[in-house]
């Protein structure tokens, strides 16, 4: 009731140790929210006479920022928030992802998903994800101010979706996969590195998922009329071009493997160096062959007909490859490892070119292994094809884009750029499911997982402006409450 008296700050974290609980922290930030809901509920809110504000703090236990699937980060933070923007119905599905829906007008219109993800990447920013969800919320919370969400067309959900970085668990897109209906049944006995499987994993939580369920959590894709997503660009162009927002046009391909090279494990000191069968040099050149062959596509595939000369031109200009995690064992200084294990993760736009160059790259690594007498197993832990944004979706985003822009400054000369993604986003999950379509958000330096990661403020609200002129354009114009 009186917003200039001295403000109650109720607080505490929502960082996490690594492999940690998730009571720590989590707990004040959702008892305080739960509270103030009751207040908004009881209709008590407006009574509290001085202004109070609840402060999730980003960084208390001094550990970078990470919260991988179903970190307690993603789950205090954002599900109160989402319960207390968005009236009507929220709810957490038995995949960990965070649901918020309005019904607007016409319960049973198909209805509008916008949605990112809740997980993040191990040493993240704090943008990859989350600014997707809290655009949307924002948007929809202007709706609720301003009395107009009520003459919604379709019903609009929010999906903050629990894994699309497939950290702790290789396949990436678990969320988002399950609500699209491509996440097979098998994915609920994968484990992480110590072992706990997803369904393990859901049920601390406490999540029961079964095969049933995981088959009922599909979306009927005629109840469903399309997907947006803003998400930061994670590239440098719109920095370059000078853009706030950019659409994007399509989302590349991307292939994700594990290669285990077997050797003979032994004393670093005492066999000789022509005896050895060592997995640690072989990994070596199987990573810098890689390289080379990213790097050069058209000289690696010059003898293989699988790949035709559009696939080889795209190949050019869009293929690329990162080795982002090794391991060996026994990992010591000083002995031969007997195994070592890496991850390969490759994209490209053309989806022949990228098959033709996992399938040549396979090739010679096991013949690289064969002649370095180790032996070599390469697993395929995801593939996803290349995605097309929806032409419609993409120009309603664009104008979108343009009027958020025009509200801001009225100095813009020239059209919203239109990009591709090197990076994945749970629209290519969503794609199974229904047309999509996305924005990118200019972040600095194009730096994205990695905690240097940045979104201006005025980018930031930028991107809330333009889902909320999206969202207008879902309005019943006035003209129809005249009948
Ligand atoms: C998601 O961030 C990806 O790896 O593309
Ligand atoms: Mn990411
Ligand atoms: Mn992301």
């Amino acid at each position: 009731m009186n917003a200039s008296a001295e403000a109650l700050l109720i607080g505490s974290h929502l960082d996490t140790v690594v492999d940690a609980g998730i009571f720590d922290g989590s707990l004040g930030i959702i008892s305080a929210l739960s509270a103030l809901k009751a207040l908004n509920v009881n209709g008590t809110m407006g009574k509290l006479r001085r202004p109070t504000e609840v402060i999730a703090f980003s960084d208390e236990e001094g550990v970078r920022f990470h919260s991988t699937f179903l970190g307690s980060a993603a789950l205090a933070g954002v599900l109160p928030v989402t319960a207390l923007q968005i009236s009507d119905k929220s709810w957490v599905d038995q995949l960990g992802n965070l649901h918020g829906r309005v019904e607007g007008m016409n319960a049973s219109a198909e209805a509008l998903l916008i949605g990112s993800h809740l997980d993040t990447v191990v040493d993240a920013g704090i943008f990859d994800g989350s600014l997707g969800i809290i655009s949307a919320l924002s948007a929809l919370k202007v709706l609720n101010v301003n009395g107009t969400m009520g003459k919604l067309r379709r019903p609009i959900e929010v999906i903050a979706f629990s894994d699309e970085e497939g950290v702790r668990f290789h396949p990436t897109f678990l969320g988002s996969a399950a609500l699209a209906g491509v996440l097979p049944l098998t994915a609920l006995q994968i484990s992480d590195k110590s072992g706990v499987t997803v369904q393990d994993a859901l049920k601390e939580n406490p999540l029961e998922i079964t095969e049933e369920n995981l088959l009922q959590l599909k979306y009927d894709p005629g109840s469903v009329w399309g997907y947006i997503e803003v998400h930061i660009e994670q590239g440098p162009a719109l920095e370059w071009l000078g853009f706030p927002l950019g659409v994007v046009k399509g989302i590349a391909g991307q292939t994700r493997l594990k290669v285990t090279v077997s050797g003979s494990q032994g004393h670093a000191g005492t066999v000789p160096m022509s005896m050895r069968q060592d997995p640690m040099v072989a990994a070596a050149e199987l990573i810098a062959l890689l390289e080379s062959a990213c790097k050069n596509p058209k000289d690696f595939l010059s003898y293989d007909d699988h790949c035709n000369d559009i696939s080889l031109e795209s190949l050019s200009s869009s293929l690329v490859c990162t080795v982002g995690e090794i391991s060996t064992w026994p990992s010591a200084s000083n002995v031969i490892p007997g195994q070592v294990t890496f991850t390969v993760d490759l994209r490209a736009i053309d989806d022949m070119g990228r098959e033709a160059v996992i399938y040549e790259l396979s090739n010679q690594m096991y013949k690289i292994c064969e002649r370095r007498s180790v032996s070599c197993i390469i697993n395929c832990k995801h593939d996803a094809n290349a995605v097309v944004c929806d032409s419609e979706l993409s120009s309603q985003l664009k104008s979108a884009a343009y009027s958020a822009l025009r509200k801001m400054t009225s100095d813009i000369q020239d059209e919203t750029p239109a990009l591709m993604s090197g990076a994945g986003h749970d629209a290519m999950a969503m794609s199974h499911l229904t047309k999509v379509g996305m924005l990118f958000v200019q972040c600095r330096g194009g730096l994205s997982h990695s905690p240097a990661e940045h979104v201006l403020d005025k980018d930031v609200c930028a991107a809330g402006l333009a889902i909320l002129a999206f969202l207008e354009t879902q309005l019943y114009s006035l003209n129809i409450f005249c009948h």
